[in-house]
């Protein structure tokens, strides 16, 4: 019998975040918000922020562009955006539970490839490929070169998302890819790079609002849940606190220690809105 595949965290992990993101926020982006200046970092505007990333994304596509990849297209409400605004839209998304949501928002106006980019098959070819915040999942020794290939004569490139720096220390902010040596692989492509820009102070503030809903609700739960294991049955939370030993270990200094704020993004990560066209 074939053994069952196991479920990823990282995706799940995300299909957590648009349950929440649409209780909380009443958004269904997956992004981080663009806080702009006045702005007040705070959750009634976490539907703004993220709709001025949206709009930030909008503004550079080049011109001309008519048939779009979205690439780990998250729930799809980027994609009904770009479909509303009269583009082509494809979407790739490896999530079985986000594509629910895909289908729901963006119909049968767009062809869903249900796989991980590096899987994706198929004869067509874009003007614009995008990774809205999706670059990071996918090895640019993988995702670049694809691309390129899947891209028309006169295709580009958009790139959103964040990268790590080389600095000291351990970041308690998962993901992204070491931006030096992405510059130094990127360079050598069939690439011209128009436009880099650094958004990382107005996407930072996000991750404020991360450490208030964990500290205002996910850790009070968690104290709770272990409070009662503790007290009620003992032994089962001994057990818990051995067979997860690294995993709680971990959550302790990403969570509870409010380590995961806007200052340590800023300090580990570097967030770039990049374009690229081929040459
Ligand atoms: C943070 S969400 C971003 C969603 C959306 N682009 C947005 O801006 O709201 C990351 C997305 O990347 C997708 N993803 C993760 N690994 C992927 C892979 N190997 N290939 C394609 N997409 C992937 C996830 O399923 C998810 O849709």
């Amino acid at each position: 019998m074939s053994k069952k595949k196991k479920v990823d965290f990282k995706e799940i992990g995300l299909d957590i975040g648009i349950i929440l993101a649409r209780q909380f926020y009443k958004t269904e982006y997956l992004h981080y918000g663009y806080w702009i200046d006045g702005l007040e970092v705070d959750s009634s505007n976490v539907h703004e922020a993220q709709e001025n990333y949206a709009q930030l994304i909008l503004s550079h596509i080049p011109e001309g562009v008519k048939t779009i990849l979205d690439v780990g297209c998250g729930s799809g409400k980027f994609a009904q955006k770009m479909l509303d605004k009269g583009y082509q839209v494809d979407c790739v998304s490896p999530s079985p539970n986000l594509t629910k949501h895909v289908r729901r928002l963006v119909g049968d106006r767009s062809e869903i490839f249900e796989c991980g980019y590096e899987d994706i098959y198929t004869e067509k070819k874009y003007d614009l490929i995008l990774f809205s915040e999706s670059f990071q999942y996918i090895p640019y020794r993988i995702s670049m070169p694809l691309s390129i290939k899947l891209l028309n004569k006169k295709g580009s490139i958009l790139v959103c998302d964040f990268f790590r720096k080389k600095v000291e220390g351990t970041s308690p902010i998962g993901g992204g890819h070491d931006l030096e040596e992405y510059y130094e692989y990127a360079s050598k492509l069939p690439l011209n790079n128009i436009v880099d820009l650094d958004i990382t102070k107005e996407t930072a503030p996000s991750i404020d609002i991360v450490d208030d809903f964990l500290t205002n609700t996910m850790v009070p739960i968690y104290n709770l849940i272990f409070y009662v294991l503790d007290n009620n049955y003992p032994k089962f939370a001994k057990f818990l606190r051995w067979k997860f030993k690294k995993k709680l270990k971990k959550i302790d200094y990403k969570y509870l220690q409010r380590k995961t704020n806007a200052e340590s993004f800023s300090r580990f990560k570097s967030y770039h809105l990049l374009v690229y066209e081929k040459t």
